[in-house]
């Protein structure tokens, strides 16, 4: 559905100089700095995914969709989106694709959203059976109704982004590309926003990439995640497999049916004892759970047990604050070296 080769973006931006001395000297010298805003980067996503897309601030996420949209022009690589070229096809892609970018209203400000509605079915030739029920399906799901009359502009941000959420998948797209798409928006807006993108990803096999600082939003909808740093992919693969090699220690929480000696346990330190209950930390590329647990069942009888998972927001914090990705790569690098 989506194939990216060694894609890249550069932009020309002109050197900073201080003061109007220093303008002026710009005026005539041109003096540019290049920024490779996307530098190489090779996935490909298959139909019916959903795949979030995460970097920190100016990782390249927003020029990547740029590009896969078929708004930007890369410096080099490669591009098919469906079957197509984004830039050069750019009329039929559009056609086939979705678009939403977080904070910004692609309808029309001054008109009703449902005026809004009907203008996208004409543009987009939409059977009206069709347009019908999409319609009040996204209507139900993301409770457009008591704003469906209401112009564009005067929309709260939340109301207008589930607007345009519905307006980006009337025509049926087989791919939808959201940008930050809950960003800036209540726990309630948001949670309707997750419950509309799972379903039609689920119900209506649409491909979304999704991009997002919101990590709960990942965590509740995506199984695979891309990670985007300084224009370089630098993690694509399960979002479980993420946290298990970069989660840090996991806790495992035991009660002891019989309360008593200090316990001791090989591939897991002892975090505390306190009566019957016992926290251990481990770390999973060390020992697994259920090898943890087997040791301690041989061992003492157990009461309860349960294990805490790593935190996805402390994980990709660690990852993008220590490079940890860049580390295990050398690593990995070194050992086949
Ligand atoms: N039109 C442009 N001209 C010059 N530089 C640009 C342009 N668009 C983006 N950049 C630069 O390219 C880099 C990547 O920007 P991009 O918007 O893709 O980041 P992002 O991952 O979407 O970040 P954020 O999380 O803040 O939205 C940044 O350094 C940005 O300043
Ligand atoms: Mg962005």
């Amino acid at each position: 559905m989506i194939e990216v080769q060694d894609l890249r973006k550069e932009f020309r931006v002109m050197r900073h100089r201080e003061g109007a001395l220093g303008a002026v000297r710009n005026l005539f010298s041109r003096e540019y700095r290049l920024v490779r805003a996307v530098d190489g980067i090779d996935f490909s996503i298959v139909r019916g995914e959903l795949v979030g897309y995460l970097g920190p601030n100016g990782a390249g996420k927003s020029t990547t969709i740029k590009m896969l949209t078929g708004i930007l022009v890369p410096t080099s690589g490669e591009v098919v989106v469906n079957g197509r070229v984004p830039w050069r096809e750019r009329r039929a892609h559009v056609s086939r694709i979705g678009v939403v970018f977080g904070q910004r209203n692609a309808l029309w400000w001054d008109l009703p959203v449902v005026e809004s509605f009907d203008l996208l079915r004409h543009i987009y030739r939409i059977p009206a059976d069709r347009y019908r029920s999409n319609r009040a399906q996204f209507e139900e799901i993301l409770g457009l109704g008591e704003f469906l009359h209401t112009p564009v502009r005067s929309l709260s941000l939340g109301q207008m982004m589930r607007a345009n959420l519905a307006a980006a998948f009337l025509h049926d797209p087989d791919i939808v590309f959201l940008d930050e798409p809950t960003i800036g928006l209540d726990v309630v807006a948001k949670e309707r926003i997750r419950c509309f993108i799972r379903r039609v990803n689920q119900e209506r096999g649409v491909t979304v990439i999704l991009t997002t600082h919101d990590l709960s939003d990942v965590e509740r909808l995506c199984r695979r995640v891309m990670m985007i740093d300084h224009g370089r992919l630098i993690y694509d693969g399960q979002l479980q497999e993420l946290l298990a090699r970069f989660g840090g220690e996991r806790e495992l929480v035991v009660d002891l049916a019989e309360p008593g000696d200090q316990v001791i346990v090989e591939g897991a330190r002892v975090v505390s004892q306190e009566g019957a209950r016992v926290t251990l930390a481990f770390y999973p590329a060390e020992a697994s759970a259920s090898d943890l647990i087997a040791r301690l069942a041989a061992r003492y009888r157990l009461a309860d047990l349960s294990v805490r998972e790593p935190q996805i927001e402390a994980t990709v914090r660690r990852i993008y604050e220590e490079g940890l990705l860049d580390q295990a790569r050398s690593a990995e690098d070194t050992a086949r070296a």
